[in-house]
């Protein structure tokens, strides 16, 4: 009968098992409404492992961050790549890049590292500040001006500025576009249809992760294939100043895979949305906490001006496109890196997630080991981390200065129960599964935060606005959007 009810029994050695009320569902329900405190009363329950069925599959989740070593440190047990390969062909509809099934040869990590780190920063990041300051102090849908106050929600403000500037940067821009007004009016029109598509798909990604099939989302599967079509190698080859890593996986497309050209497209659309989808909340926590917090914005004003002045560079926003920061003076700014670490901390709720390669034995910190089976997922739950009392005081409440340390400087020192923690924070990811695309990531935020504190005065139109909640839908997905947004009102500075 628990065969039928494809219900599993615990077996000696392994860690307790909820096997939850609803058939196939299990635990789903529960997890979802709340992930934190449905672990949370789990670990009371069970200690720091236990496992639950969640929509068909058995997930151990481990919650002592002193065992996520174990996890962490890729034993020769645990595999990442299933899940993640599984994932990205449900959502996106591309054939597999798992290189078992046949479809390429191409070792994606790898491709990720090359494009996204290390040499290909500088030029992503120069790239990025000549864009965003294009939209912010050019473009007619923000239009800035210096003698009135522009309304905005601050989600919508982001994911205008964020979503065009790291669109083009990564994408590049439709060739002989600066010349031609009509042109230029297309490339808008473009960009202004890529975000819609996107916003539409995102918005049912959640329940592709789940399993959905996309067919059951007219308007979100058309928004995917439209966004693949603009993807399509004869319109990207159109498009000039492109980052290294879609000529690149272009390149690899054509040269290792038997992708057709839908698929090597949707591969793309991918790329677009693992570089948006956490980007643009993580923009709008930063800046709504920044904004939120008078301490803050007065460090983060003082730190700009310092960087600013040591550099010789001065701003003027009659002469857009002239503030250009490199990598080292990005590089020194420990308060907006703990504001915006502060507000990741708060909002983020990824998964990581690892595939047990067969059976084995998963040792434990405390010198407890687990039998665990083969196929089953291994998941950790950063939030338990992040939202930790013992680690992190008062941990609800938004300190700027939380990741500084007496210096000033950044602070990596973090305990619990007396002894330091390795893992402390880990919105990206962990091991070989953290974003490739970090670095990246926490550069055009600063880029977008300089650019902002720069050129524009900016306040909340409710100084005592309350925090929007997290919208939960997305747990276990990357940071969170809140569930609604929030207005500020901002204007060009004065050009002393
Ligand atoms: C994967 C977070 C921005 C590219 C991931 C993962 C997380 C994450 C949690 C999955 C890691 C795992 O499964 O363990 C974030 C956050 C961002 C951000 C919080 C912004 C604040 C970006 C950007 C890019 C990018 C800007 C590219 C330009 C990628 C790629 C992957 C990934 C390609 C898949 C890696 C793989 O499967 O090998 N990201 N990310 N991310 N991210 Fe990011």
């Amino acid at each position: 009968l628990w065969l039928a009810l494809g219900i599993r029994r615990r077996q000696a050695g392994e860690p307790v098992i909820e096997n939850g009320f609803i058939p196939y569902l299990g635990c789903a329900l529960q997890f979802g409404a709340n992930p934190l405190q449905f672990l949370r009363s789990r670990q009371k329950m069970y200690g720091h492992i236990f496992t639950c069925k969640i929509a068909g599959q058995y997930i151990h989740f481990l919650c002592d961050p002193f065992s996520y070593h174990s996890v962490i440190r890729q034993g020769r047990h645990l595999d990442w790549t299933k899940f993640h390969f599984a994932t990205s062909v449900k959502a996106f509809g591309h054939d597999s890049f798992d290189p078992r099934h046949g479809y390429t040869t191409e070792n994606l990590h790898q491709t990720f590292l090359k494009t996204l780190q290390g040499e290909a920063l500088p030029s992503l990041i120069e790239t990025m500040m000549g864009h965003l300051q294009d939209v912010m102090l050019k473009s007619d849908r923000l239009s800035p001006s210096e003698d009135q106050w522009q309304v905005d929600g601050i989600f919508a403000f982001c994911y205008k500025v964020m979503f065009e500037a790291g669109y083009l940067t990564l994408f590049g821009k439709e060739l002989g576009e600066d010349k031609c007004h009509i042109r230029q009016a297309a490339q808008k029109a473009l960009v202004l249809n890529t975000l819609e598509n996107f916003k539409e798909f995102d918005k049912i990604f959640p329940a592709l992760v789940a399993g959905l099939p996309i067919h059951v989302f007219k308007s979100a599967y058309s928004a995917r294939e439209n966004l693949a079509k603009t993807m399509h190698a004869e319109n990207l080859s159109k498009r000039h100043n492109m980052s290294d890593l879609i000529s690149m996986r272009m390149i690899l497309n054509d040269s290792l895979s038997t992708f057709n050209d839908v698929s090597k497209a949707r591969t793309h659309v991918a790329l677009l949305w693992a570089s948006q989808a956490n980007t643009l909340p993580a923009t709008f926590w930063s800046l709504f906490y920044m904004i939120r917090s008078p301490d803050a914005m007065k460090a983060a004003q003082k730190e700009v001006r310092k960087v600013l002045r040591d550099s010789g560079l001065t701003m003027n926003p009659d002469e857009p496109n002239m503030l250009n920061l490199s990598r080292d003076q990005l590089d020194n700014m420990p308060i907006l890196d703990s504001i915006m670490k502060e507000a990741m901390r708060l909002s983020s709720a990824s998964l990581n997630i690892r595939v047990a390669k067969e059976d084995f034995l998963l040792h434990l910190d405390n010198q407890e080991a687990y039998r665990i089976r083969k196929d089953d997922v291994i998941a950790l739950y950063p939030p338990m981390v992040h939202y930790d009392p013992e680690i992190y005081e008062d941990p609800y409440e938004y300190k700027f200065d939380r990741f500084l340390d007496e210096k000033g400087q950044e602070k990596t020192t973090f305990y619990r129960n007396g002894r330091r923690l390795r893992y402390f924070y880990m919105p990206f990811g962990s091991g070989v599964t953290k974003c490739p695309g970090r670095f990246f990531a926490v550069y055009e935020i600063k880029q977008f935060l300089t650019l902002m504190l720069s050129y524009f005065d900016m306040e909340l139109l409710d100084p005592a606005i309350r925090v929007p909640p997290l919208d939960q839908s997305r747990a276990g997905l990357g940071i969170l959007q809140p569930t609604y947004d929030v207005d500020f009102r901002y204007k060009r500075k004065e050009n002393h």
